[in-house]
């Protein structure tokens, strides 16, 4: 089953193709540069980027999977979350591409796409998980920790899902990105704090444990990015400057952050203790302390950690596509021009 799939929900104009469960290229052409004289994702400098990479990417990526546009029997598309603008640039171009080819169109829920990209095989057919039979690895539990979501969700099977826990505010990724902004780094912050945490010592600051005393799945950073704040401004105003604070700083912050997943992930994992697997996707498992203590604590749970290979924990077209094929053998297609126009992008859409 071929399938072309495109993602453009925020900042990374990306297109794969796949056969099945099996990459033939994924194609992700990033615009972090574009965006980072604006500390941010500037929606409308996102669009005109999308807009002119799109038919770049989807002709690269035809290519690199030797595969002409006849070829294809199925085209996917983000209908959301992610940014209306953005989102639709993807739709109008998937639309497009359905009706000269006469397939159908598969719109897709991009945080699916983050919960399953560890399914995706490579072209050998190998890949990090290369399960055949995907059916014992169920019931299970997603984590999703992403720029704009931290999520758990009960996974019951491919395409069931329950959503048990959810951030109040902020997501992680956002707290990291705020925080970095904070401590006066470039755009996105997360991936700085984490290379100045490495070299910190917790322990050394206080800083609190976001919701460690809330019964329910839920997250929040608000507080801690508040507490981080005023902990800042303390040390500023005492004069005090230099590496190793800021090290220990980013090392507690991480720290808070992890641990409050960590809380959370222990809480489910108690909730639901039918869950065999835990599937874990989003751009904030590139935190290797994430997703290593993650790990530590699914195992010793004895669940199954399925952790997405790097390339994929960041937005991608080919999770889209994996999504895609699970739907297309359900029968979730769209066939046809009047119900292709009737698909509108859903920039709040949740799992
Ligand atoms: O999933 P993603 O690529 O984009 C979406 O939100 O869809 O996630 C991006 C987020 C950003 O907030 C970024 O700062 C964060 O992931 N991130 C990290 C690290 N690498 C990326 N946060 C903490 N530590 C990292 N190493
Ligand atoms: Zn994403």
């Amino acid at each position: 089953m071929k399938i072309l799939a495109i993602d453009t929900s925020c900042d990374e104009t990306s297109v794969a193709v796949l056969n099945g469960r099996v990459l033939l290229s994924n194609i992700v052409a990033s615009q972090t540069e574009l965006h980072k004289k604006w500390g941010g994702v500037v929606p409308m400098v996102a669009r005109r980027a999308h807009e002119e990479n799109l038919p770049k990417a989807i002709n690269e990526a035809l290519k690199r999977a030797k595969q002409k546009p006849s070829d294809i029997e199925y085209v996917a598309v983000t209908q959301g979350p992610g940014l209306a603008i953005d989102l639709e640039v993807g739709i109008t171009e998937a639309k497009k591409f359905a009706i000269e080819n006469g397939i159908p169109l598969i719109a897709v829920n991009h945080m699916e796409g983050h919960l399953l990209s560890s399914l995706i095989l490579n072209s050998n057919g190998s890949g990090r998980y290369p399960f055949i039979d995907l059916e014992p690895l169920f019931p299970a539990l997603g984590l999703l920790v992403s720029g704009k979501h931290t999520e758990i969700i009960y996974m019951k099977g491919i395409g069931d899902y329950e959503k048990i826990g959810q951030t109040l505010d902020d997501a992680a990724g956002e707290a990291f990105d705020k925080f970095g902004r904070m401590m006066g780094f470039g755009y996105p912050g997360g991936p700085i704090v984490a290379s100045f945490a490495k070299k910190g010592d917790v322990g050394k600051i206080e800083l609190p444990i976001p919701m460690q005393k809330s019964k329910d799945l839920n997250f929040s950073y608000s507080g801690l990015k508040t507490a981080a704040l005023y902990r800042l401004e303390e040390l500023r105003s005492s004069g005090k400057k230099d590496k190793e604070l800021a090290a220990n700083f980013c090392a507690q912050f991480e720290y808070s952050v992890v641990q409050s997943i960590l809380l959370k992930l222990e809480k489910a994992i108690e909730l639901y203790p039918d869950a065999k697997t835990l599937f874990t996707g989003g751009g904030v498992f590139h935190n290797e302390s994430l997703s290593r203590r993650v790990g530590w604590l699914a195992r010793r749970e004895g669940l199954r950690y399925l952790l997405p290979e790097k390339r994929f924990r960041s937005d991608n077209a080919a999770m889209i596509g994996l999504v895609a094929f699970f739907k297309a053998s359900r029968g979730e297609v769209l066939k046809g021009e009047k119900k292709l126009s009737q698909l509108d992008r859903v920039p709040r859409m949740g799992l």
